[in-house]
């Protein structure tokens, strides 16, 4: 099944300049994706039109679906899907967690959807959630720190902490926009590690926009590549050539992208 698709999607913020140019696009269910290109291609336009924080441009044909639901047509965001909104967990680059709450509590902010209204306004969580947080924590390896401020973690810490919370929340589909982009080797490791293992282990559909080829090109069965708001590029990472990556970068060390 497809789980994330998306037809004749077109975005423009500012006239003149088409952000995202007739996006055709589909995810199946479980897929490990990976979205490269240069710096203003649209990649981050693409994962927030996907997790709904963006509207598409209207257009008849336009729309984004999600697990089989209509989330936006037409220029508009379907208020009926709203309850899809709990099956996409969403990392981002930093900013992920609340500084003065607990890692711990951080992680149940996850399972909000899944309380009562009122338990959700008073961050009253029961023991069920409790647990399922600190396995969620244990999982990528921060259970240690659970009762640490978020404020006072590493950033790479921090990014698992979002991962955690992405587990508790139990979302199908994961979107990740350049976690590692202000982490340092070690840390960027352990992070795209538990990242994939959200794919393998948890059967999560994932997509992560990067600006590291080599780790897209390592740890991705499918990578798509932008370049001024379209895609230039879909397909294994075993079969992108030297071309391909001219096109999508224009760089002159090609080669060694490739080794
Ligand atoms: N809210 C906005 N208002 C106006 N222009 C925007 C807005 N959001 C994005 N853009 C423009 O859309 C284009 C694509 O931006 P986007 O952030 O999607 O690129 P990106 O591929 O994620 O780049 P990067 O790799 O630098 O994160 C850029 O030209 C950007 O200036
Ligand atoms: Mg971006």
């Amino acid at each position: 099944m497809d789980i994330i698709k998306l037809k004749d999607v077109n975005k423009i913020f500012v006239k003149g300049n088409k952000v995202l140019n007739k996006i055709n696009l589909c995810i199946k269910e479980g897929e490990r994706v990976a979205l490269i290109g240069p710096s203003g291609s649209g990649k981050s336009t693409l994962i927030r039109i996907i997790g709904g924080f963006e509207k598409i441009d209207k257009g008849l044909d336009s729309k984004v679906e999600i697990m089989g639901v209509d989330r936006q047509r037409d220029g508009k965001l379907l208020p009926e899907s709203k309850k899809i909104n709990s099956e996409i967990g969403i990392i981002f680059q930093q900013f992920n967690l609340v500084g003065r709450l607990k890692l711990l509590t951080n992680v149940l902010i996850g399972r909000l959807n899944k309380t009562s209204n009122l338990n959700s306004f008073f961050y009253v969580f029961d023991k069920k959630d409790k647990l399922i947080a600190l396995e969620a924590l244990d999982n990528v390896g921060m259970l240690e720190f659970a009762h640490q401020r978020a404020s006072t973690l590493s950033g790479g810490q921090q990014q698992r902490g979002a991962i955690a919370r992405v587990l508790a929340q139990e979302a199908k589909i994961v979107l990740a926009d350049e976690p590692i982009a202000s982490l340092d080797p070690a840390s960027s490791e352990r992070v795209m590690k538990n990242l994939i293992k959200l794919n393998e282990k948890h059967k999560k559909t994932l997509l992560v926009s990067l600006h590291q080829f080599s780790v897209a090109k390592k740890m991705f069965d499918r990578i798509i590549a932008m370049k001024k708001g379209e895609i230039v590029y879909d397909g294994s990472p075993k079969d992108i050539k030297k071309k391909d990556l001219i096109e999508i970068y224009g760089v002159y060390d090609a080669d060694e992208m490739l080794t």
